[in-house]
């Protein structure tokens, strides 16, 4: 076994995700010994896969659908942050065999935003979030957490924006997912967690002519880089960030732990990736 410390990340499908080209990149970059690479890994050979990576020189992975929750029942220790959403992208394996779970999505939008809209003031006033699933969890705790008053869900299956609310509390508040373009009048920070607009997906069809000028609108979609939601966002003269920044900023924690050096999210990253 050689000692050249080894990461990956752990999916199905895996083939298109973007994670090995990007920390391919910063082990060039900072000319650093280490590999990363991508990991299919059906649900059934999940724990035992988790077993076998250290001895095969892993020091850690991050992990994507279909396996973000249930990773967590495999670790030993979990941060707040990771335990709060409820699954985990990033693991640290410990010398001793021991899984440190934790969860970086959040992290990732929000150094996203601030990169992306410096000017950004979460506590300014609501957010509104299209869609109530695994991405929405991790951004509302990382609005929360920044001081944003009031946070608006609207979803498709209003059950699943109903119980973010019970999980998050006081500050959240549910709109039927036919008026969420009700949502739009106040917000001054407007996130698509959905799928729609995404290449292969449907398309996003709630009216978005009630947001206001001054919002700062973004994507979780990335691919493509500019939605039919960002374009229209922009059109009516709001700031808009797209998603891919999420994505690469989300990487910097896991990176840095195993590798020990914090890389840079800047434009050479972008197009390293893009490429
Ligand atoms: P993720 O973990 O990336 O958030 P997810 O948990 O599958 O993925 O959530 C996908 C989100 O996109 C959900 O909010 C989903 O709405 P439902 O809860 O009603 O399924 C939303 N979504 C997907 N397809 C949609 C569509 N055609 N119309 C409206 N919302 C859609």
């Amino acid at each position: 076994m050689t000692n050249i410390p080894r990461a990956g990340v752990i999916g199905n499908p895996i083939a298109h995700s973007l994670s090995p080209k990007l920390h391919g990149y910063w082990l060039n970059r900072y000319g650093l010994e280490g590999s990363y690479t991508a990991l299919k890994v059906t649900e059934d050979a999940l724990e035992k896969t988790l077993r076998e990576l250290p001895s095969q020189g892993f020091i850690g992975a991050n992990v994507t659908i279909p396996h973000k929750v249930n990773v967590m029942q495999f670790a030993d220790q979990i941060t707040d942050r990771a335990t709060l959403i409820g699954a985990a992208n990033t693991l640290i394996f410990k010398d001793d065999g021991r899984i440190f779970a934790d969860n970086t999505d959040g992290y990732g939008f929000m150094a996203n935003l601030r990169q992306g809209a410096p000017d950004w003031d979460p506590k300014a006033g609501p957010a509104a979030i299209f869609g109530a699933g695994g991405a929405a969890r991790a951004i509302i705790v990382a609005l929360a957490d920044a001081g944003v008053p009031e946070i608006i869900i609207s979803n498709r299956t209003r059950p699943k924006a109903e119980a973010l609310r019970d999980d998050f509390g006081a500050r959240i508040s549910v709109i039927d997912w036919v008026q969420a373009d009700k949502m739009l009048e106040e917000a001054n920070t407007v996130i698509n967690t959905t799928s729609l607009g995404m290449v292969g997906a449907q398309d996003f069809k709630v009216p978005l002519d009630k947001m206001r000028k001054d919002a700062v609108v973004t994507d979780i979609v990335y691919n493509p880089l500019k939605t039919p939601f960002l374009i229209a966002a922009e059109k009516l003269g709001c700031t808009t960030v797209d998603g891919l920044g999420m994505l690469l900023h989300q990487g910097v924690p896991g990176f840095e732990r195993w590798f020990g050096q914090r890389p840079e999210v800047d434009e050479a990253t972008r197009q390293a990736v893009l490429s």
